[in-house]
């Protein structure tokens, strides 16, 4: 069957029409986690012997790790796009980068190694693109302040750039409140060096990658309840690692073969950590039957096959906690509830704003341009529905419109999806973002949408 999901327009790639699709059809798999390829990165290189990754993302975000541990003489083969040799150089063997790290648009890459760098016996920089240099610091920080860490950067050490001066540290117990795997990671990366124990309680449960990771590694890290903590440790030992399908890649496939009308898509290989899993959690709330099968563990971290269909969905209440194990579905939630029927509402949501993009903003000022009414919340969001027919399947939304991206990967694939069920697509401004979790997207998404 003729796919004519994706146009691709004007001179730049940089523009892209998405067009509708009766449906996504196939058997598929969707890139490597993001959190999982960089962490395979940071620990391969901190650890004694060669690390082996499978399956690593080449996405824009996980390269700027990739890059910066390179800076600091860590020889990393790359014999395939996907497929890693980091050769770890010991906890104590990285060495001064001769440059600034440049993050990009990393937030993950940024604070993850502000705990890394802190406890090193040498000077870093760390900066990032304009999106990343807006982004808050201060969370990461402030924790690593106290345990010796001498960091300065601008606007009172708040924003990057930060400088970072490392220091020899000491084991603290951290209470913070904000629930967040950047930070909790930050800590626990410098608890390895510092001395005695770390321990960080959470106010809920973030996504738990960097525990899974060190305890392959075989660091002394346990959780008990919402706290973690984490022994100084002597030495890493390497690992082979396959990194599954990333969940928050899957999830624009999953909602896109929901909201179109003859759609049945086997999406094989994901991360199903319960961390993670708040976009089925949620779908199957709003109606969805998603079925996971074929559950088994890799690397230590649960994958699975996720088989979809197109649905009819529900509008339904989301809150804070419902949305922490799918913090990045936001703007993918917000087009499954634009198609749904009744009125959405997503509260407890203001992280959100300090994304890649103000993610409510932009997703309600992109809804609004399909014709949806939305109601902007300072910490959420209210949709109504379209809704439709149960048995006609989803009503179309018009379409035609032009959106921007701001440089949010996220945001373009939302509206890529969004597009899949109008009547005259979606152009989509500042379409490469998607190249920092999803290289190649929309030719999968072309390749994968029937009439
Ligand atoms: C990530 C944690 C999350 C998530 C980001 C990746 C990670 O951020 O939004 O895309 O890999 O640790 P927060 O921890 O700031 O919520």
């Amino acid at each position: 069957m003729k796919n004519r999901a994706i146009k691709e327009e004007g001179a730049s790639q940089n523009t892209v029409a998405a067009l509708p699709v009766g449906g996504l059809r196939g058997d598929v798999a969707v890139p490597g986690d993001k959190s999982i390829s960089h962490r395979s990165v940071i620990f391969g290189s901190i650890a004694d012997g060669v690390t082996e990754v499978d399956n690593f993302l080449e996405g824009e975000d996980c390269l700027s790790t990739f890059a910066a541990f390179r800076a600091m003489g860590v020889e990393i083969e790359r014999p395939s796009p996907s497929r890693l040799r980091i050769h770890g150089v010991g906890l104590k063997g990285l060495t001064e980068p001769g440059d600034v790290i440049d993050a990009r648009n990393s937030g993950t890459t940024a604070r993850l190694l502000t705990g890394l760098l802190s406890a090193q016996p040498f000077f870093t920089v760390v900066t990032g693109d304009a999106s990343l240099r807006k982004r808050p610091m201060k969370r990461v920080v402030d924790p690593l302040l106290r345990m010796g860490a001498s960091i300065s950067g601008r606007k009172g050490s708040t924003l990057l750039p930060i400088a970072i001066m490392g220091r020899r540290l000491t084991g603290t117990d951290h209470s913070i409140i904000i629930a967040s795997a950047q930070l909790k990671s930050a800590i626990l990366l410098a608890g390895l060096y510092a001395q005695g124990q770390t321990s960080v309680h959470e106010p809920g449960m973030s996504r738990d990658h960097t525990e899974r990771m060190m305890q392959l590694f075989g660091a002394d890290i346990k959780t008990e309840d919402k706290a973690v903590r984490v022994k100084q440790a002597k030495s890493l030992r390497a690992c082979a690692i396959t990194v599954p399908g990333d969940i928050s890649s899957a999830a624009f496939l999953m909602v896109g073969a929901m909201i179109t009308r003859s759609s049945s898509l086997l999406i094989r290989d994901v991360g199903v950590n319960p961390t993670r899993t708040g976009i089925i959690k949620i779908l199957q709330k709003m109606g969805a039957r998603i079925e996971t099968i074929n559950t088994r563990e890799v690397s230590g971290e649960p994958v699975a096959d996720i088989r979809v269909k197109s649905e009819h969905l529900a509008c339904t209440d989301i809150s804070g906690s419902d949305l922490l194990p799918a913090i990045d579905e936001f703007p993918i939630i917000c087009v499954a509830a634009a198609f749904a029927d009744g009125t959405t509402t997503i509260s407890g949501a203001k992280e959100l704003r300090l994304k890649e993009s103000d993610r409510i903003a932009v997703m309600a000022d992109c809804l609004k341009k399909l014709g949806i009414s939305v109601e902007e919340k300072e910490d959420g969001i209210r949709i109504e529905g379209r809704g439709g027919d149960p048995l006609q399947g989803v009503k179309k939304v018009k379409g035609g419109v032009t959106i921007e991206s701001h440089g949010d990967h996220r945001i373009a694939m939302s509206m890529a999806v969004a597009a899949l069920n109008t009547a005259k697509g979606v152009t989509i401004e500042g379409a490469d973002a998607v190249d920092v979790s999803f290289p190649g997207f929309f030719s999968l998404l072309s390749r994968i949408g029937v009439q």
